[in-house]
């Protein structure tokens, strides 16, 4: 397995998601991925399966300090007290006494920021988390989050894929010694009818889905990858074997457009970085 280092934190390159994974076939997935290798599992309270992403932990067999687990803090849980006990709560439900690292999942103005990062920092000290980090923080809110906090913030989670550009993100995350992870990599499907990706794809013998997850760990970017296939999770795990060219990193750049972002949801998205 590659890591991705930042800061303190060392993190496996390929993570598995379960949004929109329903609590069995999370149980299922998590059981069957982490017996196969992978050994980075991303869940979150609004996905509300912790508790069969828990199960799943469980009947792997695999030793819980071999996995890297990552859950994320619910907007309306950011006050003091509901945070903390939310915290407690997503523990009791993923049958741990840890999380590997703890994400604010949205931003949300209606907390001021510095009660939220001290509660991320309270509940690391408290040893009830390893590490902590944002998603879907612009770069003035990831410079501030940075600024607030005693402890290391060490990822900002957010959307990436081809037709995304985020070097705004990418180079902040470079100056405070923050990794970037990628969610929706597949860009809901879209990628699978590209014409530049079929073709890089078949130079290597490999799926479109096994091209991009490779040109975003190549980034040095940490990948999540959701599926509720077997054949499939098999499938994006391999892509440690090969190498994309240079030439080839840039063709797959060069597909990002202005409109290329997908998730952007009303009362929760902030003003966006423009691409670079
Ligand atoms: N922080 C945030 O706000 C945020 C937002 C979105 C996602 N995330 C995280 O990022 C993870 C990944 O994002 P995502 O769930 O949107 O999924 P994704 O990895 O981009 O996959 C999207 C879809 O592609 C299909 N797929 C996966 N591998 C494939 C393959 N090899 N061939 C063909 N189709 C394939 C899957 O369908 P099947 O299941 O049918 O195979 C899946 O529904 C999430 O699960 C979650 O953990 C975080």
């Amino acid at each position: 397995m590659t890591f991705v280092s930042a800061n303190d934190a060392s993190i496996p390159a390929l993570g598995f998601g379960t949004f929109r994974v329903p609590g069995p076939d999370a149980e299922r997935m998590v059981s069957h991925v982490l017996a196969n290798g992978y050994r980075h599992i991303d869940t979150a309270q609004i996905y509300g399966n912790e508790a069969e992403v828990g199960e799943g932990i469980r009947r792997s067999g695999i030793a819980r300090s071999d996995i890297f687990l990552t859950t994320k803090v619910w907007v309306a849980n950011y006050k003091h007290e509901a945070f903390i006990a939310s915290v407690d709560e997503s523990l009791g439900k993923l049958k741990t006494d840890y999380v590997d690292l703890l994400l604010l999942h949205w931003p949300n103005e209606a907390v001021p920021l510095a009660e939220q990062i001290g509660a991320l920092n309270e509940v690391a000290r408290a040893g009830k988390v390893r590490h902590i980090g944002v998603s879907n923080f612009n770069t003035v809110l990831m410079q501030q989050s940075v600024a607030l906090s005693s402890l290391p913030i060490v990822t900002n989670q957010v959307e990436y894929h081809p037709y995304i550009g985020q070097t705004p993100v990418l180079r902040a995350a470079n100056q405070l010694d923050m990794s970037v992870t990628a969610y929706y990599a597949m860009a809901d499907g879209k990628v699978f009818d590209d014409a530049v990706l079929k073709a890089i794809a078949a130079t290597h013998g490999k799926s479109i889905a096994q091209i991009v997850l490779r040109w975003i760990v190549q980034q040095g970017v940490i990948a999540l990858s959701k599926t509720v296939s077997e054949h499939r999770a098999r499938e994006n795990a391999a892509i440690f074997d090969f190498e994309l060219s240079p030439d080839e990193m840039a063709a797959i750049h060069a597909l990002a457009k202005a409109d290329g972002r997908i998730v952007s949801p009303e009362g929760l998205a902030p003003v966006w970085d423009k691409m670079a």
